[in-house]
């Protein structure tokens, strides 16, 4: 037997184990190249049809990490029943300049334009193009922010607004955000496919994402289950979202988003802040705005540059700006950043890494355009120069710092959730029987929920 023919044997019998193991585990393997969630198991995703109050908003949901879709809150609001095309091509100020995609199917890769609102609403129903920007400052004044976040005590947690804006036929990647997100639905309609990260403590999250920045490469109307075995184990939520609906997902739910239909949609992210949030009460909000709407609020990655849209998303408020960035803030106090700088940041940042000192040098390497050896003045002039030059360098120092940490910041999250939803629980601010769709066995043993010490309660 010749070497090609015996290669060609075992990859046959490895195959053959790795299906029969595979039909094991979930009966048959329904859905392998097939769009994502379209077989497999499912989870019913809450659903309310009015916009609870702030408190149970945030207890049932925000703090545990459980998705909620709020069905019709918003069908009979200004955008829905006022706006129009020719409504936002004739307004004066519609010349504001926004940010465009050119494929319908995201390509987190492809670069992207910027023209000015009105030209894309005259153009996006014949052109493949799709608007990603935040909401256009005269069209704010119309959109409210949606009720369960009109709360002063919250007011500083929102970080950006963004406005979907389409023909329909969009498709996202398979992704998660460092932040909690309210999207409404204000024309069209969209399905959104929710995995389930609560249940499982299973590496899934890590088998999914082939390039740092917490997306899939996973084809979204192809998934290989050889590829992906994990997203043939994983629950899905399906949200089928209408105009006038609004849909909670939690930070850092892998989440993939298809629009259908002339669609709009905005959405609102915000951080998280746990456990200070358990007791929004109506007294503790303070005093709701006479026009609780966009052009009111203050959100924190407005109007900000390449840099500072990066730091700002970073995982969760209050942690380490990420390397990039840091490095970028070095260079504010020295003329220029050597490995050997980074190497004594990168040890007191985490303890976990790997091998500190080659991944400092990969990460100067990766920063020094000019090819001096160091992090230079000049290099920091050229990233800002082109926005799209530092986002990939950002991508690709994040992507190098990854591979040298062990714990993925999903693990830790989860931890936290767990931690908080058994807090809510034990305090009657949650049910038992909710929190166990999410967080199955975790919660309750014997009728006892699990992890209280004294210090929780
Ligand atoms: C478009 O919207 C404007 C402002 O709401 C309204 O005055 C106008 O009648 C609408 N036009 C159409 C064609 O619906």
């Amino acid at each position: 037997m010749n070497a090609f023919k015996s290669r060609f044997i075992l990859s046959y019998i490895i195959v053959v184990l790795f299906l029969s193991r595979a039909v094991e585990s979930h009966d048959n393997l329904q859905g392998h190249m097939e769009p994502l969630g379209s077989a497999g198991s499912y989870f019913d995703v809450p659903l309310e049809n009015e916009f609870p109050s702030t408190r149970t908003f945030f207890n049932n949901y925000v703090v545990p990490g459980i998705p909620l879709i709020m069905k019709g809150v918003l069908v009979d609001s200004t955008p829905v029943k006022q706006w129009n095309d020719s409504f936002f091509v004739s307004h004066p100020d519609s010349v504001e300049e926004v940010i465009v995609e050119n494929v319908k199917k995201e390509n987190r890769v492809k670069p992207k334009v910027k023209v000015p609102f009105r030209d894309f609403v005259t153009e996006y129903k014949s052109n493949d193009i799709y608007m990603v920007n935040e909401v256009p400052q005269f069209l704010r004044r119309d959109v409210e922010l949606p009720e369960p976040l009109q709360c002063e005590a919250i007011e500083k947690d929102l970080i950006a607004n963004v406005m979907w804006f389409s023909n329909g036929g969009t498709k996202s990647v398979l992704h998660a955000d460092g932040y909690n997100n309210v999207i409404c639905q204000y024309r069209g309609s969209k399905r959104v496919v929710l995995i389930n990260m609560l249940t499982t403590d299973d590496d899934w999250d890590k088998e999914i994402i082939d390039k740092v920045g917490a997306y899939s490469g996973v084809d979204v109307d192809a998934v290989d289950y050889m590829k992906y075995p994990s997203l043939a184990r994983t629950r899905y939520g399906i949200v089928d979202m209408s105009t006038g609906d609004c849909l909670f997902i939690p930070l850092l739910w892998y989440h993939q988003v298809n629009s259908f239909e002339n669609n709009l949609a905005i959405n609102i992210w915000f951080v998280d802040a746990g456990s200070r949030h358990v007791d929004l009460t109506e007294e503790r909000c303070g005093i709701f705005r006479s026009r609780p709407t966009l052009d009111q609020y203050r959100f924190e990655q407005e109007n900000s540059d390449a840099a500072s849209d990066y730091l700002d998303s970073s995982l969760v408020k209050g942690s380490q700006p990420p390397l990039p960035i840091k490095i970028l803030l070095l260079l504010k106090e020295k003329k220029k950043v050597s490995t050997e700088d980074v190497l004594k940041w990168i040890k007191d940042l985490r303890k976990d890494l790997r091998n500190p000192r080659d991944l400092s040098s990969r990460i100067i390497a990766t920063m020094d355009i000019n090819r001096n050896g160091v992090v230079d003045v000049e290099d920091y002039k050229r990233m800002r120069k082109n926005e799209q030059t530092f986002l990939n360098i950002a991508d690709e120092v994040d992507y190098a710092l990854n591979k040298y940490i062990d714990v993925q910041p999903l693990e830790l999250v989860r931890e936290q959730k767990l931690k908080l939803t058994r807090l809510l629980v034990q305090r009657g601010l949650l049910t038992v029987e909710k929190a166990t769709v999410f967080y199955g066995k975790k919660i309750m043993d014997n009728g006892r929920v699990l992890g209280a010490t004294k210090s929780e309660l």
